[in-house]
């Protein structure tokens, strides 16, 4: 299979793991006999400081000129102190996912038994913890119009939604529950908001058709609240993007570390891969990173072109470099290795380079030092 695949670094630790997952698409490539082709383009601040604007003309079109962005992350401290900076790294973000029309975003919640000591949950908690979210992406209080008075003594953000954009991404939430445990939790504040009242009047409709799935509803405070006590409840969550953005933050916790999840943003055409995770610049350039986030969302690709097998093998060597201690600092603060190192031996890993026992005095050097 041919396939164009735009690289979008970004800021901060966003190169350094991105590298790693095309380090894993190329032994997926080699390894299946696929053509993948790699075109970079500017995003975030790195894009700001070269052109001027955090999403350039020519990475749009790169972008829209692909079959597939992986995406590193935006953002630099400089931006976040200045409230009145006309120029921000996530408007890079936030332009690609309208540009593309990528309207559902979809975040796998995973935990590892692992890495339940990491978390800050009771290990009890995180038995049986298994949801995705679908938040919606290009609607709502992200797109609405704005406006801030000439005194700037007064904002407004106005959230908006029509019933298409809620039944676009209704239908994948649906159809994923299908295939999961057949459960959907709508999250929304429809006990105060138009639009939640909306989204919960579409959603209800919609459940007809899919009578073998279970629709629960729940505000989205209480959703907040019900997260931390009972996570096992969740199946399929469905939700705006605002709330989205705030509950899939909090979920994260549950894996243990956020630099293990992956995300997908789906539209109608080019799709965007990118790991939660944002672009942590205390750890730029010190190759301490962890890659698996980006990494998954690598795999997380492969499922949209239909490459399954390919998907799996590359969740099975995150799986198995879990398994043998391969891990960044973030999971092993003492005895850990370097992002570039994990994302050799996934390759050499799925490349069937790694046979029989490990060799880890090989890999040593390039360990930390300070063990
Ligand atoms: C996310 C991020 C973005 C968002 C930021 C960087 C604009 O937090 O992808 O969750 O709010 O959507
Ligand atoms: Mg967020």
């Amino acid at each position: 299979m041919k396939k164009r695949i735009a690289i979008l670094n970004g800021d901060g630790i966003g190169p350094e793991v991105t590298a790693q997952s095309v380090k894993v698409l190329s032994a997926i490539a080699q390894e299946f006999s696929h053509q993948f082709e790699y075109r970079e383009a500017l995003v975030g601040a790195d894009a700001i400081e070269k052109t001027g604007t955090a999403l350039p003309a020519e990475t749009i079109d790169i972008c829209l000129d692909s079959d597939a962005v992986l995406f590193g992350a935006v953002g630099l401290p400089k931006y976040d102190s200045d409230p009145s900076a006309k120029v921000r790294p996530e408007q890079g973000l936030l332009g690609i996912r309208k540009a593309l029309q990528l309207f559902a975003n979809i975040r796998p919640i995973i935990t590892y038994p692992l890495l339940q000591h990491l978390s800050p949950f009771k290990p009890k908690h995180l038995e049986g913890v298994d949801c995705v979210i679908f938040r919606e992406l290009t609607g709502g209080i992200y797109f609405g119009n704005r406006h801030t008075s000439e005194d700037g003594n007064y904002a407004s953000d106005e959230c908006s939604y029509s019933r298409e954009e809620i039944e676009r991404i209704a239908h994948l939430a649906f159809q994923s529950a299908q295939k999961r445990k057949k459960k959907l939790t709508m999250v929304d504040k429809a006990n105060v908001l138009d639009t939640s009242r909306l989204w919960r009047k579409v959603v209800k409709e919609m459940a007809v058709q899919y009578s073998d799935v279970t629709v629960q509803y729940m505000y989205a405070d209480n959703a907040a609240l019900q997260i931390v006590l009972n996570p096992r409840q969740f199946d399929v969550i469905l939700t705006e993007n605002l709330f989205g953005d705030i509950l899939s933050d909090e979920a994260s916790v549950l894996s243990g570390s956020m630099g293990m999840l992956p995300s997908a943003s789906i539209g109608n055409g080019t799709a965007l891969f990118e790991p939660i995770h944002g672009s942590y610049p205390l750890a730029a350039g010190k190759d301490i990173a962890n890659p698996t986030g980006s990494v998954l969302s690598a795999a997380m690709m492969m499922d949209h072109f239909g490459l399954y097998k390919e998907a799996r093998v590359i969740r099975d060597a995150v799986d198995w470099a879990l398994h043998n201690n391969f891990v960044t600092k973030d999971i092993d603060p003492i005895n850990f290795y370097f992002t570039s190192t994990i994302g050799d031996l996934l390759g050499d890993y799925i490349n069937g380079k790694i046979v029989g026992s490990i060799h880890k005095e090989n890999i040593e050097l390039r360990k930390s030092t300070i063990i």
